[in-house]
């Protein structure tokens, strides 16, 4: 695993909501909640790469130079559905002017391979080069679902350097497969766990994230 484009984010906060997200016995509410928290430390992260422009405005006291995120680039959010959905409400707090983009894919679990049934993405993108896309999906297991939502980013001529996978946990094996395409696509994340198991989950990981989150675990069970 070439470590340059893997940002590892690490810290306290992070450190105690990870052990909410693995650990069996916590509820589905007090996981969304741990989600939330690693996603918004992860945006923050995430948007240090956004261009900054000189403005002046007035305090209270007297006018000022300041520094904001340039008014000229676009910001997307693209999670992908459904998991990736605990990021957007966090997004929408820190970036308000960012819009969001869904993009529908499961994973056929006899091939791992994705299955696309969503597509919010307009078929242009204006401004290509000053626009700014954080892909959103709290697992990057096998990482295809990620490359196909980043080859139809990279298609509309939006720089790689430009988008980001933004995941809670990540495998290595999907970082491999995603940086053998795009070695310069920046994958943050919280933690990057041991392998992937015959099933595509990831070892020792939280199990799957969306039913954990929405509290469909029980569901799947009976089927
Ligand atoms: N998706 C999940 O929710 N969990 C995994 O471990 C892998 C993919």
């Amino acid at each position: 695993m070439d470590a340059s484009n893997i940002r590892i984010i690490e810290n306290p906060v992070i450190c105690q909501s990870l052990v909410l997200l693995r650990d069996k016995a916590t509820d589905s509410q007090s996981f969304r909640l741990a989600a939330r928290k690693i996603s918004r430390i992860l945006l923050y992260e995430a948007s240090k790469n956004l261009p900054l422009a000189v403005k002046e405005i007035e305090t209270p006291i007297t006018k000022c130079r300041v520094k904001d995120i340039s008014d000229d680039i676009n910001i997307i959010i693209s999670p992908i559905l459904r998991a990736g959905l605990i990021f957007t409400d966090e997004a929408i707090d820190i970036l308000p002017n960012a819009c969001i983009r869904h993009i529908g894919m499961f994973r056929d679990e006899q091939t791992l391979k994705p299955v696309w049934y969503y597509n919010k993405l307009p078929a242009e993108i204006d401004n290509p080069f000053s626009t700014y896309v954080y892909i959103t999906d709290p697992m990057l297991a096998t990482g295809n679902s990620m490359l196909e939502a980043v080859r139809l980013y990279a298609e509309k001529n939006i720089p790689v350097k430009n988008i980001k996978s933004l995941n809670i946990i990540a495998a290595p094996e999907g970082i491999n497969l995603l940086h053998r395409e795009f070695p310069e696509l920046e994958i943050i994340t919280a933690a990057v766990d041991e392998r992937l198991n015959d099933k595509g989950y990831i070892v020792p990981g939280l199990g799957d994230a969306g039913d954990r989150m929405y509290n469909t675990v029980a569901e799947q069970i009976k089927v």
